[in-house]
């Protein structure tokens, strides 16, 4: 008998063939979103479990799931899952990381120019027909090239978002748990200094950082008061890591000039404010959004099931 794992959302059919050689698969390719209750009910004969970003893995859920061996995220965050819990419990926890660096640094460079050049208040402009001439002072932005990027957070993605910063000439600084190895500072061209220096000198501060109780709020009203006035602040990280309410009270005010986001805190019912400022570019938390990306993360969180389940090794282990 093949061991009952199931997979919480839609996910690409050649994956779910994959795994269907190894598991007998409750699938959800209809996506339909369940509730706690509506999971857990799921859970309850089940040894692996496929989540996403959404599904809370809570230590309600997990009490319910008797059988539970291990949870494969697909994703590089798993602030949705109690790790503590599943390994208080003997249950494997897997993510999916380096497979979004890429994409996930492009998307953040989307931001970063799509703020600094008013693109999406550009095209509502244009949209909207107010354009009616060329004119000389036209909506206009911040220069990239030359400027000065703060990245805090200097794992795989913040690294792979220095390295785009090559390009346009940048002073490179970034903040970190821990200072990288010189070799990497010297491939980002990055330079460490603290947490208060990189949000006074930087024009463009862009987030890194997993979502933990450290990182709760790690840009509130206090930070956003040292940054500089015409910065911009971009996170592409997780909601939660910003106070959104600060920060709309800083753009409104005109504390720093703009934001970028693609996360939120409480998804997908961001604060109302947010939708009315013209000065920030909103995406719905699409990042690592590529077919390539989107395809190689469903297809490494099977891989990571599939080693769990049968090998009790899996690459992408996060349990301490
Ligand atoms: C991740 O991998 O954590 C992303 O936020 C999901 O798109």
């Amino acid at each position: 008998m093949k061991p009952k794992i199931l997979v919480t959302r839609e996910i690409f059919d050649e994956v779910l063939d994959d795994l269907r050689q190894h598991f007998d698969v409750t699938d959800n390719q209809h996506d339909a979103v369940w509730d706690a209750d509506e999971l857990s009910a799921r859970l309850q004969d089940k040894e692996g479990v496929m989540t996403s970003i959404v599904d809370r893995i809570d230590a309600a859920v997990l009490a319910r799931a008797p059988r539970l061996k291990a949870v494969a995220n697909i994703a590089v965050g798993y602030n949705n899952i109690d790790v503590a819990e599943c390994t208080r419990r003997g249950i494997l926890v897997t993510n999916t990381p380096g497979v979004l660096d890429d994409a996930t640094a492009d998307f953040t460079w989307a931001l970063i120019l799509g703020a600094a050049r008013r693109l999406t208040e550009a095209e509502a402009y244009l949209r909207s027909g107010q354009w009616k001439r060329w004119e000389l002072k036209q909506l206009l932005g911040a220069d990239v090239q030359g400027a000065t990027l703060g990245i805090i957070g200097m794992g795989r993605i913040g690294q792979a978002v220095a390295r785009r910063a090559v390009g346009f000439n940048m002073k490179v600084l970034y903040w970190n748990r821990h200072r990288v190895a010189p070799e990497i500072e010297s491939r980002c061209n990055a330079t460490f200094v603290s947490k208060d220096e990189l949000l006074a000198q930087s024009d463009f501060v862009t987030l890194h950082c997993p979502y933990t109780p450290q990182t709760h709020h790690l840009i509130g009203e206090a930070e956003l008061k040292k940054m500089k006035r015409t910065a911009i602040l971009i996170n592409a990280a997780r909601g939660g890591v910003v106070d959104d309410a600060a920060l709309v009270k800083a753009l409104k005010a005109g504390t720093i000039s703009a934001a970028g986001l693609d996360v939120y805190e409480n998804e997908p019912n961001l604060n109302p404010e947010l939708l009315k400022l013209k000065n920030v570019v909103l995406a719905p938390h699409i990042a690592s959004s590529t077919r390539t990306t989107r395809f190689n993360m469903a297809k490494r969180a099977a891989e990571n099931l599939v080693a769990a389940l049968t090998t009790g090794n899996p690459p992408d282990l996060v349990n301490p």
